[in-house]
């Protein structure tokens, strides 16, 4: 990686330092930096990190579990004797592709000018958008973050920047893939609220941090009141842990591909999806996503 002058790099081991290896950094706060951005620069580098992972194993696993879960979502009408393994259905699953009709919307990317660990994650998106067939401009990125120069490179990128904060609360319309990397829990419990159905659910891939994990590091009664979304859903969702080497730790960590399987959202009693409540986090000081501001 050629990133001199970069605020986040990756550490390069030193003579004589420690063998462990060294990993990105986590982005700083929220905070965009509104300093002047070199676009062409800045897209090159992007494109540099594109190249760069294209040859990852750990990218060739996403992939395949994303036609995976694309081609489940429109599954053929099974065949008379239909006996086929899970290899078969892999095999099946690439010559279904692209995912038939996919939209993409990307909360929470942070800062990817100044942060090395959310341009990688840019760079993987621009993967999945490409190998999912989904034209740059159906796909929507927002993080209050981004600086003017930030929303600049997207749109040159050709990705369609929102303009409104909507605290993660979009409706899926059409088969969705939400790409949430390390986003606040509001932001995915807020994202399940809105389509609290049987019928949206399903239509959501969710790439972002696993929502299993999310209740083991909690305190279950704090978890269930004011996640309560997440809460319900981590019995009823299919999470398929995405791999990370060990160099992007910190960028890729804790990583899983969330679908909703209709047959199993029905095991949630009927009462739950009766006019769902909105999210309200009054017992949550310290929230973790950034709220749109009321005039
Ligand atoms: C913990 S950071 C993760 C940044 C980056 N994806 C990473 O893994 O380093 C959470 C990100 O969510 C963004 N965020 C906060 N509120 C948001 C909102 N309402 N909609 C979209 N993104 C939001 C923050 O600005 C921040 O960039």
């Amino acid at each position: 990686m050629s990133d001199a002058g970069e605020e986040w790099q990756v550490a390069r081991r030193r003579k004589g330092a420690s063998r462990k290896p060294k990993s990105l950094q986590v982005c700083p706060g929220s905070a965009g930096c509104q300093e002047q951005l070199d676009v062409r620069k800045t897209v090159k580098r992007i494109a540099d990190t594109v190249s760069e992972l294209r040859c990852e194993d750990f990218w060739k696993d996403w992939r395949e579990q994303l036609w995976a879960a694309g081609s489940a979502q429109h599954p053929k009408p099974p065949v008379h004797g239909d006996t086929e393994g899970p290899v078969d259905q892999l095999e099946k699953a690439r010559e279904d592709r692209p995912c038939q009709q996919l939209g993409c919307v990307c909360f929470g990317l942070g800062s990817f000018s100044s942060c090395a660990s959310a341009r990688y994650q840019l760079a993987i998106l621009l993967l999945l958008l490409d190998a999912a067939q989904i034209p740059l401009e159906d796909c929507s990125v927002y993080d209050p973050a981004f600086s003017t120069g930030e929303i600049d490179v997207l749109r040159d990128l050709g990705l369609t920047v929102l303009t409104e904060n909507e605290e993660g609360k979009r409706l899926a319309t059409k088969p969705t893939l939400f790409y949430m990397m390390h986003c606040g829990k509001a932001l995915y419990n807020n994202l399940l609220w809105k389509n609290w159905s049987i019928q949206r659910l399903p239509l959501m891939i969710i790439i972002g941090n696993g929502f299993s994990g999310m209740r083991d590091r909690s305190i279950e009664r704090e978890f269930k009141r004011d996640y309560s979304y997440i809460s319900q859903a981590v019995d009823v969702c299919a999470e398929r842990k995405l791999p990370c080497p060990s160099h992007l730790i910190d960028v890729f960590s804790d990583t899983a591909l969330i679908t909703f399987p209709t047959s199993d959202l029905n095991r949630l009693p009927q009462s739950t999806w009766e006019e769902p409540p909105e999210p309200q986090y009054q017992h949550c000081p310290d929230l973790e996503i950034t709220l749109k501001t009321v005039n």
